[in-house]
């Protein structure tokens, strides 16, 4: 049919009008009320313009969705679509208004695509809609009560604040879907989200198959997500009471921009916004490796990633065997393991071992009441024969929480010590417990359970924390010697004697000059550090801690004696420690050249180092690093490398220092003193930064960069390129690209150089600084590379260097009431 001309021009006026009316003008509204469209072109702003609902298509997708992004992000990033199932077309008829009784309709062409499915109704007529700042789209009747949230609806991205788990009052589950790939919005097959059931946890699954456990709830950490107690800019809330089962996050910090999204490959991608670099920093994937895969090692197998051979060991070595030893052997682990003794359940007679560090199991099949303490919540398991294993899901919540199992343990992993882990009891026959009273063989077992394998680091805190209930139990023997005596721990044959001078205050305070202003060295980590002559003549440095850890007299005790085990020619020798009233004072030599940071950045200063002794220094502080990640008795994880920790003897030879100090005197395992970011910027990994993970590959990371400032004479922090606002990392990576790494150098090491060896460092300083942990070369391969062996790999780009906003720490201590379990709330709690 043909149409009249004049009502084609018509419509083509028009067409070409809407067109050019949305091109040109399109409009920001900040309402939409029932006199109020919003109409394809125009957009639906938040209140300070943070988030920007409109019409989009995402890649070259010819349909159409109605969504949610950043607004002031230049990457588009859309972090929900309304209509995912049902595109529109891409036409201008598009319109999103609000038809009576009040419910949000995105129409074409007046067709219905999709709904707000408002389920509360509403006799009011003035119903409006409006976008948060936090990205909430909602519906308000007239007194602001809110009718329906797309918070309520999420795509495949969580925002700050937005929640997972149940409503139980509508019973509407909060959960990711993912995408179908990056062009298609509609519903995929990947889930994150919690089986509120029974005690939650997050599971990823593609259609019933689990893929991923996220590890019980609790409001420290994401068990089996973040391995750590506390981040850096994160809180989490979980509430579990009458109305909700409800796990969210909050940034402490609201200018940063986070978002966690679930992608359609089934990689759930923590992100964070960097302007400087105008793009999404990825801080953290999950799963991140064989070990997150689930239930990979099958009942009572534990997994770890340390082991270079097999991946699944039994729980216990000793106590449980595999099911079937051959298949197990060839890693085919779908067997699982079975207690060696059955279990007989005989009236009382069992009893629990205790493992630590592990990932708890999944929660199938449990039972919890987080008012039962831990004593409580042992007899109860006890009394039931099918009870399997209890644990205190929440730490924060201790002395109270009692979750149980009653099936065999599914899917545990093995954490680095101290790096996450939580305790289980497992239920044994009587026989099995006889080994732990055993002590000498206990200790060993014990060690065997956290480290199946002694290859990752491990932080310091753990092995004292082993420690020191190994001393507690040993008390008796250990004494304290009086003034100019020594502190002596005695132990069993199988340990050596170790004396550890101890100086008294006075002795100290002489040395120096009552800690006159005039012999600071510096002013580092937890305390100053003071020069001293003891009257012998021998050179000291004084490290007066601050007077801020709670920590007992018998706990710094033992941490010492711990720290004055690690002895290494690159790591500063501790001489001594003195305890006096609430003074702590550690005792080291005295470094002649004072640190690596008061020379290399200092234009003139930086002359008495050349090439040789530079790479001297480098190779030393990665052997020293080495110690301590993998060969010292206790596996340490520094945490604050860098130049100004690095001293120098009078042959320039560099010493490690304040190793230890971080885990032992940071103050952050008293709770009272959790105010203080252990860490450097300019030095630390995204990882750490941005979630506190730490490991050995966050202190590669920090002599990466160390490296680069060696070698250029500049400092990370700070340094931006006059031409093109690169950080150091971001110059030396250009530079790296253009072929021109040599002219990277130190303008004084032209003469002195040998470009091979140049190379070579700056090499291991990208390689080391690479976002992704995975790719950075452990210490050991550091060595081996910086000593010529192997070709070095190519380096990816490294990490982006982030902005000091991120590292803002704010750790305030928590309050909590824990109800009954029909009504247990725990909210608004803080990480640590
Ligand atoms: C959407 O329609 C407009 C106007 O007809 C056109 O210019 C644009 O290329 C279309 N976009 C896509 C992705 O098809
Ligand atoms: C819009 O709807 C009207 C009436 O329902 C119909 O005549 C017209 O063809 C439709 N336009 C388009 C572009 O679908
Ligand atoms: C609307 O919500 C109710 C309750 O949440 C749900 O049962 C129903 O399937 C939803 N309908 C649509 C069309 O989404
Ligand atoms: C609806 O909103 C208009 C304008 O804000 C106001 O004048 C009117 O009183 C409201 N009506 C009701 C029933 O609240
Ligand atoms: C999903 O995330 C992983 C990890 O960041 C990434 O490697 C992968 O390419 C992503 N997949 C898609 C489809 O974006
Ligand atoms: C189990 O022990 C309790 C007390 O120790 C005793 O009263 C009970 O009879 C015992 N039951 C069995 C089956 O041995
Ligand atoms: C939970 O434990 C507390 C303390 O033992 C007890 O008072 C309460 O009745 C228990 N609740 C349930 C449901 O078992
Ligand atoms: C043991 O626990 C299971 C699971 O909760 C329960 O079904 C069973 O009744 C309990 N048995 C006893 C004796 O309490
Ligand atoms: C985590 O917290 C527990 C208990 O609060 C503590 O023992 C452990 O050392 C902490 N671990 C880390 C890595 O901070």
């Amino acid at each position: 049919m043909l149409m009249g001309g004049k009502a084609a021009i018509c419509l083509f006026l028009l067409l070409f009008f809407s067109l050019q009316f949305h091109k040109i003008h399109s409009v920001e509204l900040d309402t939409i009320s029932e006199s109020r469209f919003l109409t394809d072109g125009d957009t639906l702003v938040s209140e300070t313009g943070i988030f920007e609902l409109g019409f989009f298509q995402p890649g070259s997708s010819k349909n159409r969705y109605l969504g949610i992004w950043y607004k002031q992000i230049v990457v588009k990033t859309v972090v929900w679509v309304a209509n995912r199932d049902h595109p529109l077309p891409n036409a201008t008829s598009n319109m999103l208004k609000i038809s009576s009784p009040g419910i949000l309709v995105l129409s074409n062409n007046n067709t219905m695509i999709w709904s707000s499915n408002t389920t509360k109704t509403t006799s009011s007529r003035n119903v409006t809609s409006k976008l948060h700042d936090n990205g909430n789209l909602v519906l308000l009747d007239q007194h602001e009560n809110v009718l329906w949230q797309s918070f309520d609806y999420p795509t495949d991205t969580l925002l700050p604040g937005m929640k997972l788990g149940k409503n139980l009052v509508t019973g509407l589950e909060w959960h990711l879907w993912s995408w179908k790939n990056n062009q298609d919005p509609s519903t995929g097959e990947i889930t994150w989200g919690a089986d509120t059931r029974v005690y939650p946890e997050n599971k990823m699954k593609q259609g019933e198959r689990i893929r991923f456990r996220g590890g019980p709830w609790n409001n420290q950490k994401f068990t089996g997500i973040s391995q750590f107690n506390r981040s850096l800019t994160f809180t989490y809330v979980v509430s579990i009471n009458k109305n909700e089962i409800s796990f969210s996050y909050n940034l402490d910090i609201s200018s940063i921009i986070s978002r966690v999204v679930l992608n359609s490959s089934g990689q759930l991608e923590s992100t964070v916004w960097v302007e400087d670099g105008k793009k999404w920093q990825l801080s953290l994937t999950l799963p991140r490796d064989i070990c997150d895969t689930y239930n990979i090692c099958s009942a009572y197998g534990s997994c770890s990633v340390d082991t270079v051979t097999q991946s699944c060991a039994c729980l216990d070595e000793k106590r449980f065997v595999p099911r079937n030893e051959k298949s197990w052997n060839s890693a085919d682990w779908s067997g699982g393991c079975v207690r060696r003794t059955p279990l007989d359940c005989k009236n009382g007679s069992e009893g629990f071992i205790k493992y630590s560090d592990v990932k708890l199991p999944d929660t199938e099949s449990s039972w919890f009441n987080m008012s039962m303490s831990l004593d409580e919540c042992e007899l109860k398991c006890l009394k039931n024969c099918t009870c399997m294993a209890y644990a205190n899901p929440d730490p924060s919540l201790a002395p109270m929480g009692c979750l149980l199992w009653f099936e065999d343990l599914k899917d545990i992993r093995v954490y680095p010590q101290g790096s996450g882990g939580q305790d289980i009891y497992v239920r044994m026959a009587s026989s099995e417990l006889v080994a732990q009273s055993n002590f000498k063989k206990s200790r060993g077992a014990q060690i065997k359970i956290i480290l199946p394998s002694v290859l990752t680091g491990i932080l310091l805190i753990g092995v004292i924390s082993t420690w020191l209930w190994y001393a507690r139990r040993k008390r008796t023997q250990a004494k304290l010697m009086g003034e100019g005596g020594s502190l002596t721990h005695v132990s069993e044959s199988h340990e050596e004697d170790l004396q550890l001078p101890l100086y008294s205050f006075s002795t100290i305070a002489i040395a120096t000059s009552k800690f006159s202003t005039e012999n600071i060295l510096g002013e580092g980590g937890f305390g100053t550090v003071y020069k001293g002559v003891l009257e012998d003549g021998l050179e000291i440095a004084v490290k007066r801690l601050s007077k801020t850890s709670n920590q007992g007299v018998d706990e710094f005790k033992n941490e010492v004696i711990c720290i004055s085990k690690l002895q290494h020619r690159n790591l500063v020798k501790l001489l001594g420690c003195c305890i006096q009233g609430d003074e702590r004072l550690l005792i080291y030599e005295y470094m002649r050249n004072k640190s690596l940071d008061s020379l290399i950045f200092d234009k003139t200063q930086s002359r008495v180092l050349d090439w040789t002794k530079r790479f001297n220094i480098i190779k030393g502080i990665a052997k020293g690093l080495l110690y301590l990640h993998h060969d010292s008795r206790l596996r340490i994880i520094h945490r604050d490398l860098k130049a100004s920790n690095i001293l120098l003897d009078q042959d320039m030879n560099p010493k490690i220092s304040d190793f230890g100090i971080a885990r032992s005197f940071g103050g952050n395992e008293t709770e009272a003193n959790t105010h203080r970011v252990v860490g450097t910027y300019g030095y630390m990994s995204p990882e750490y930064a941005l979630d506190g993970i730490f490991s050995i590959k966050s202190d590669a990371f920090s002599f990466g960069v160390l490296v680069l400032e060696i070698v250029s004479g500049n400092k990370n922090r700070g340094f931006i390129h006059p031409e093109n606002d690169n950080n150091l990392i971001g110059h030396a990576w250009s530079l790296y690209n253009e072929g021109k790494s040599m002219e990277l150098i130190d303008a004084n090491l032209a003469d002195s150089c040998n470009p091979p060896e140049v190379l070579r460092s700056i090499g291991v300083g990208l390689l080391c600084v690479q976002q992704h942990a995975g790719d950075r070369p452990n210490m050991s391969s550091v060595v081996q590379m910086l000593s010529g062996e192997g070709t070095l790999p190519q380096p990816k780009e490294p990490a982006f260097f982030m902005n000091k906003e991120f590292l803002v720490a704010d750790f305030t201590s928590s309050t909590y009431q824990a109800g009954s379990v029909s009504d247990l709330t725990i909210t608004d709690l803080d990480a640590r």
